[in-house]
């Protein structure tokens, strides 16, 4: 499995599976099952996805080593204060089963608070509960912010990001900063799968719509966070890893940035 080397020098697996809107436990358990033989070991959660307790159980119950595996997850924006956040970040180690997380994250950019609830990362990152820290949604001007305030600089930063949400600027700004960017709705959450020129190239490639979309984010050197509970689908999602697209691929994808977003807006947060 292709990694992301992030700036301490360990490295994350370049996909995971996404996990949000996958909250009924046989759904959840086929879907974890169907993505461990694909390959996956990289596992996307949050305290607001409400399936913390199905991923520890199906991580436990699937014979592998904690170490083998990379579980993300996400303070929710209502637990950003201090004591509120220790205390939830408690429980969502109770329910994954696991006394460390790989990768913790600020949901979102809230106002005011984030600063404080950066700190506390810190402290858990500092304590070896969290091995890794980062952020969500953060625009430029977050991350800029960051730097008055913060000791240790985010690892990640994890973003919607996709063909038609391109966001050039943060990915060069990112980029030089050496904060490793996760795209999130990769697939634009499923809203644009008709778009001729992407099929195109994937009639070209002999690959899927979906594969296109998805490649075009390896090639961007960002960890892809694909969701799917369709077991065929998340076989396919993870095959990107053994063609590439071409100059004339590259710049007719480049042509299809639409500004779309399909999720939360962090753009206007103060
Ligand atoms: N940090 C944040 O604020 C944030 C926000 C949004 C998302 N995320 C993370 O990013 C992950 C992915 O984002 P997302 O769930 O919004 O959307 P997505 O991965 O862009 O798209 C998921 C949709 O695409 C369908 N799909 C998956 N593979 C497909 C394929 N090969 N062909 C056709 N359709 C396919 C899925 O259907 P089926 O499931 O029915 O197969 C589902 O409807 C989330 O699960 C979450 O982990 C983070």
């Amino acid at each position: 499995m292709p990694t992301i080397k992030l700036k301490d020098g360990t490295s994350i697996p370049q996909i995971g599976l996404g996990l949000w809107q996958i909250r009924d436990s046989d759904i959840f358990q086929q879907a974890f099952s169907a993505a461990l033989n694909a390959g996956y070991r990289h596992f996307d959660s949050a305290q607001e996805y409400h399936n913390e307790q199905l991923l520890g159980k199906a991580w436990r119950t699937s014979g592998l080593k904690r170490q083998e595996l990379f579980l993300t997850t996400k303070i929710s924006v209502r637990h950003f204060r201090p004591s509120s956040l220790k205390k939830s970040f408690e429980e969502s180690l109770q329910k994954l089963q696991t006394d460390y997380v790989d990768l913790l994250l600020l949901h979102f950019p809230v106002p005011v608070l984030r600063k404080q609830a950066w700190r506390v990362l810190e402290e858990l990152h500092a304590a070896k509960r969290a091995r890794n820290i980062g952020v969500s949604n953060y625009t430029i001007r977050h991350l800029e912010e960051m730097q008055g305030y913060s000791q240790q600089e985010p690892a990640i930063n994890q973003v919607e990001l996709h063909v038609f949400l391109q966001q050039p600027e943060l990915l060069t700004y990112c980029r030089k900063r050496h904060i490793a960017i996760e795209a999130y709705s990769p697939l634009a959450h499923a809203r644009v799968m008709d778009d001729p020129v992407v099929q195109k190239i994937a009639d070209k490639h002999h690959k899927t719509y979906a594969q296109i979309l998805l490649r075009w984010l390896v090639e961007q050197q960002t960890v892809i966070l694909p969701k799917s509970v369709t077991p065929s689908r998340i076989k396919e999602n993870i095959e990107v890893f053994s063609f590439v697209l071409d100059e004339a691929d590259r710049a007719a994808l480049a042509r299809q940035d639409k500004d779309l977003r399909t999720c939360w807006s962090p753009v206007h947060v103060p």
